[in-house]
């Protein structure tokens, strides 16, 4: 499959490629033409509405029940609801990938059902059950296939959100609940795809403290980034490299990524403290690492350290495995390598991408299969 017929205009995020093919959106963002079409070579991260979306509620007490798919659009709230006042909402971001073989998968699906779950202790929302979860994103995708890329040219970006939808006034837990589930075509996170990024460390802000909610997808967790990363991005840099909130020296996270440095052949990366988002793609490159016979070490890692690496990349889900070119540090930068990915994180990236699109072996069982 080359092209699939669409309409919708991507959003603007900032710093990220915004593709000129799309056409004809409304105020509430419903699709007005579907008269274009997908460049797949083009995609980018950015926002195409789609087809079907599935939506589930409960009340503070009562169990999840399954939920139904229905058109991609608004849904009503109230304007006292939980997440519009105080912030009462996660989010997940997972990829369903095309493959090499003719199947449809997702990449650990399960991990991000219990991240959730986690997340939703910490807010206090009622835990959405992982065969819940599982069922809700497949059905997401299968009704949305056409919206899948060919392989090899991006993937299906899922968004399970779970908040509070029910009113409250006083600062408590919502009385009731929502699971919704939307997907969109991607490509790649940061501008150049695969080439190497620079990246600024933030020297006046921090994303997250000790004891509040940096280790869960909380949605609150986000907006305080735009400010400092819209300014790095119009200083041109890629994004910004957190620091550690108490004492300002240890690197905690790329944006809404997780970082990694090489240094004479051993793979450092942040521990997880708390105020880290312990990262599934984190997880699996740990885990790749050490199957190839690297030392990987999870360590408070200083950011005078990192700046000594050998290598450096973040990743995520969504970034996957991004090389890191330069981190700025003040008056102070370092540059990694020659503007090409190193040559562990070449290898890594090669295999990640390799088993989500199953050139490689699912040597670990990662692989979900959407059943069609
Ligand atoms: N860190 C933050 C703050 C994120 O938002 C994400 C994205 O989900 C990650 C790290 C990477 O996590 P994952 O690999 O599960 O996508
Ligand atoms: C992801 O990698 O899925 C993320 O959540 C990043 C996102 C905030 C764009």
């Amino acid at each position: 499959m080359k092209v699939v017929k669409a309409g919708p205009k991507p959003s603007k995020e900032a710093g990220m490629i915004e593709s000129p093919i799309y056409m004809g959106i409304n105020a509430v963002g419903m699709v007005k033409e579907m008269s274009e079409e997908i460049d797949w070579d083009s995609l980018t991260f950015s926002l195409t509405p789609t087809d079907t979306m599935y939506l589930t509620e409960t009340t503070a007490d009562d169990p999840w029940m399954p939920g139904s798919l229905r058109p991609y659009g608004p849904i009503q709230m109230s304007p006292a609801a939980g997440v519009l006042n105080y912030g009462q909402g996660l989010f997940e971001g997972m990829k369903a990938y095309r493959t090499a073989k003719g199947r449809v998968v997702f990449f650990r699906p399960e991990e991000n059902a219990r991240r959730m779950q986690r997340g939703a202790d910490r807010l206090k929302m009622p835990p959405v059950p992982e065969s819940v979860f599982v069922d809700a994103v497949e059905q997401c995708v299968k009704a949305n296939l056409r919206w899948l890329p060919p392989t090899g040219k991006g993937a299906m970006y899922v968004r399970p959100l779970l908040m509070g939808s029910g009113p409250i006034l006083g600062v408590a837990p919502a009385p009731s609940y929502t699971f919704l589930v939307y997907v969109t075509p991607v490509g790649p996170y940061f501008k150049g795809g695969v080439s190497a990024i620079d990246l600024l460390i933030s020297e006046e802000h921090h994303r997250a403290a000790p004891g509040g909610s940096g280790g869960v997808k909380a949605i609150g967790n986000y907006a305080p980034g735009m400010m400092p990363s819209k300014k790095a991005k119009a200083a041109g840099y890629a994004e910004v490299i957190y620091l550690d909130a108490e004492t300002h020296s240890y690197v905690e996270e790329v944006g809404a990524a997780n970082f990694f440095c090489v240094k004479d052949g051993v793979l450092y990366t942040p521990e997880l403290t708390g105020t880290i988002l312990p990262g599934i793609t984190r997880n699996s490159i740990i885990q790749l690492a050490r199957h190839n016979g690297i030392e990987v070490v999870e360590t408070k890692v200083e950011a005078t350290f990192a700046m000594t690496a050998d290598e450096a990349f973040c990743c995520g889900t969504a970034a996957v495995i991004s090389p890191i070119g330069t981190i700025t540090k003040g008056d102070d930068k370092a540059t990694f390598g020659d503007g090409k990915p190193g040559r562990i994180t070449q290898q890594l990236y090669s295999q990640l991408v390799g088993i989500q699109n199953e050139d490689e072996e699912d040597i670990f069982g990662w692989l979900h299969e959407v059943p069609l």
